[in-house]
């Protein structure tokens, strides 16, 4: 058994053929049964109306696979050489629907901390489409332009210390391919992350879409308790005071976009990915225009129970 794995009845647990620090998490048949079968008694509005059931909902997930998955989640995501988990099944069947995606979802962000209230879809989670027309305000729903890397909960006050990203369904897709960033493996972190400008306070507000009403200021890069490098950027948000701030943005995007270590990833239907919101950035590829192209995702967005 290599560091960082694990074994886990019902669970088959490996390195990502992309890269070793993340973690691929395939649920077996027999699992995925038992857990359509206990998912039953939970229904949706329960969830999003009744915040105690998610946890009873994360109890049963974590009893069916030993009582051993709330801690190896939060061991990959506290661990700085991996802090990425990617979990899914071999084979995508049709007993996995949505309905057992949002609750699959559910159960295993409430393994590892609350999830903030997600003010675009005034629930927990939100579920939002992205299809060939788009009059949004954000890079989130359209479809034929690069979404940057970045980090999520960049203009929020909560704590955004992990998320979780599930694909419910997808049609017509070419392209649109998850794009991940650990911040080591970037060429530049050393050279930015050194530069005073990047640890000023910067003003981050967002579009109305968003429905957050204020604006935060923090800088870009941060360390943690460890002094290791945190990372809290995207580029559509921050506004800068002054032409050096300007300047530094343009430059950490330029830097970003341009790695030769970014680990682009066709995630398939039914697959969940959870990061360390620190020091993994995310992003997402362009599609191939078509008319039908149409993709639903669900995410989650949290803090750690004991931080
Ligand atoms: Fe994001």
């Amino acid at each position: 058994m290599h560091e960082g794995l694990r074994d886990i009845e019902g669970f088959e647990i490996s390195f990502h053929e992309k890269s070793k620090r993340i973690i691929n998490i395939n649920i077996e048949n027999q699992i995925i049964e038992r857990l359509i079968f206990h998912f039953k008694k939970f229904n949706i509005t329960a969830l999003e109306y009744k915040p105690f059931t998610r946890f009873a909902i994360a109890k049963s997930l974590n009893d069916i696979a030993s009582g051993e998955l709330g801690v190896f989640f939060n061991s990959i995501l506290r661990n700085r050489n991996a802090g990425c988990f990617i979990i899914g099944t071999k084979k995508i069947s049709t007993k996995i629907d949505q309905t057992f995606l949002v609750k699959l979802s559910t159960a295993i962000t409430h393994l590892i901390g609350n999830p903030n209230h997600d003010a675009m879809a005034e629930k927990y989670y939100a579920r939002f489409h992205v299809k060939h027309e788009d009059d949004s305000d954000s890079y989130l729903r359209k479809a034929y332009i690069n979404m940057d890397l970045h980090t999520d909960g960049t203009y929020v006050k909560e704590k955004t210390d992990w998320l979780l990203m599930s694909k419910l369904e997808e049609e017509n897709v070419e392209g649109g391919e998850t794009v991940l960033l650990h911040l080591d493996d970037w060429e530049h972190l050393n050279d930015l992350f050194n530069d005073e400008i990047g640890k000023q306070n910067y003003i981050w507000g967002s579009p109305k879409s968003k429905k957050v009403d204020y604006k935060v200021e923090h800088p870009v890069f941060s360390e943690d308790k460890n002094g290791n490098p945190q990372i809290s950027y995207i580029d559509q948000f921050p506004e800068p005071k002054n032409m050096e701030q300007g300047l530094f943005l343009q430059k950490l995007s330029d830097a970003l976009e341009e790695s030769k270590n970014k680990i682009i990833i066709p995630l398939s239907v039914g697959s969940l990915v959870v990061v360390n919101n620190y020091f993994w950035l995310h992003g997402r590829r362009a599609f191939k225009k078509n008319k039908n192209l149409s993709r639903e995702l669900l995410r989650i967005r949290g803090s750690f129970f004991n931080n």
